[in-house]
């Protein structure tokens, strides 16, 4: 492609993530201008055909979308502080993991420099970015991930969660929440299991093959606590709370820790202890949710990173 007409690209950092996304954006063709810390770690992708930007405020003047895969909010604040002028105009998407706090404070940020910004979460690891494995989470300008759109599907399949720049990190928390969980629920297993003999190894593919199971029956736990309808399901509180306590007397019995499970008891005690003990198991997200209902999503978020929408609740408030 002539070189006048070939899409531009500026990647600022070039770590793990950040090496594997400028390869990408070379490999689809773009002109891609690359910035590290370390400027060494430039090396490899200038031989594949990568322009080197020596400081970051010349790698964001290089191009009009500048993706930054940095390694942490302070990274990222380090790194484009001093290229804060050359921000007007520029679509900034910031890739580092973070809060959504700090994500809402860039946007106004990065807004008060002219600049558009999109806050991305990687659900990938390096080997995963740029295949149909991974995927990216997005919170931000509207306009930035329409127009930036097919850039991003270079790195990785793209979902967009509204214009509150918090909303995919938001987003990462609750997808790490939902593993945490059940890993942590598998290495209980294992413990469990040690003193029958089986080693983690061995029961590792049948785990796997439940998990597999239990995720299809995540449509159903949506739909009930979705609509609070919890009357016309197979799985009660009470057999639910039957089981979770066999496990904990056998976990007790063999001298393993209970911190995984007692938690659920405990949640599982009170919903039958308050009068529900015949609801579906997703009942339980009656305890767990913020007082008030959630409205399916957030309000147009209108630049300024404190403001939230009237009646809207970001976060837990607690039960
Ligand atoms: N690796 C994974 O499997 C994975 C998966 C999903 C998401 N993530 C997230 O992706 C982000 C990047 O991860 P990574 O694995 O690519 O990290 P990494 O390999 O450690 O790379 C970090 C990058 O940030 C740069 N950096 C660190 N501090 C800096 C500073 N103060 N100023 C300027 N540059 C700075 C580093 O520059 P130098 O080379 O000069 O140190 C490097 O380019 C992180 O937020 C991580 O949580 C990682």
């Amino acid at each position: 492609m002539p070189e006048r007409t070939q899409p531009r690209v500026t990647v600022l950092g070039l770590g793990r993530m950040g090496g594997r996304i400028a390869s990408a954006f070379l490999t689809a063709g773009y002109r891609t201008t690359v910035w590290n810390r370390t400027a060494a770690k430039a090396d490899a992708l200038v031989a594949q055909g990568a322009l080197r930007a020596s400081t970051a405020a010349e790698a964001v003047a290089a191009g009009p979308l500048v993706i930054a895969p940095l390694l942490d909010h302070t990274a990222v604040r380090q790194a484009l502080g001093p290229a804060a002028a050359a921000l007007r105009g520029r679509t900034v998407v910031n890739l580092a993991n973070s809060t959504p706090e700090h994500a809402r404070e860039l946007a106004g940020w990065a807004a008060g420099h002219g600049a558009d910004y999109l806050d991305g979460a990687m659900m990938a690891l390096p080997e995963t970015v740029a295949t149909p494995e991974g995927f990216f989470l997005y919170g931000g300008s509207q306009r930035a991930f329409t127009t930036y759109r097919r850039e991003l599907e270079v790195m990785a399949p793209a979902h967009y969660f509204g214009t509150d720049p918090g909303s995919a990190e938001i987003h990462d928390l609750a997808l790490l929440g939902t593993g945490y969980a059940a890993l942590t629920g598998f290495l209980h297993a294992a413990a469990l299991l040690g003193p029958v003999g089986t080693a983690p190894e061995a029961f590792a593919p049948l785990a796997a093959r439940w998990l597999r199971g239990m995720a299809e029956f995540l449509p159903e736990l949506a739909r009930e606590a979705g609509e609070a309808s919890y009357t016309d399901g197979v799985s009660t509180v009470d057999l639910n709370r039957a089981g979770v306590d066999s496990l904990l007397q056998l976990s007790r019995a063999s001298g393993i820790a209970t911190d995984v499970h007692e938690p659920l008891k405990a949640l599982l005690d009170r919903r039958s202890a308050d009068g529900h003990g015949q609801d579906s198991f997703s009942s339980v997200f009656e305890l767990l949710r913020a007082r008030g209902r959630l409205r399916p999503g957030p309000p147009r978020w209108r630049g300024g990173w404190r403001r939230r929408g009237p009646g809207w609740l970001p976060w837990r408030t607690g039960c």
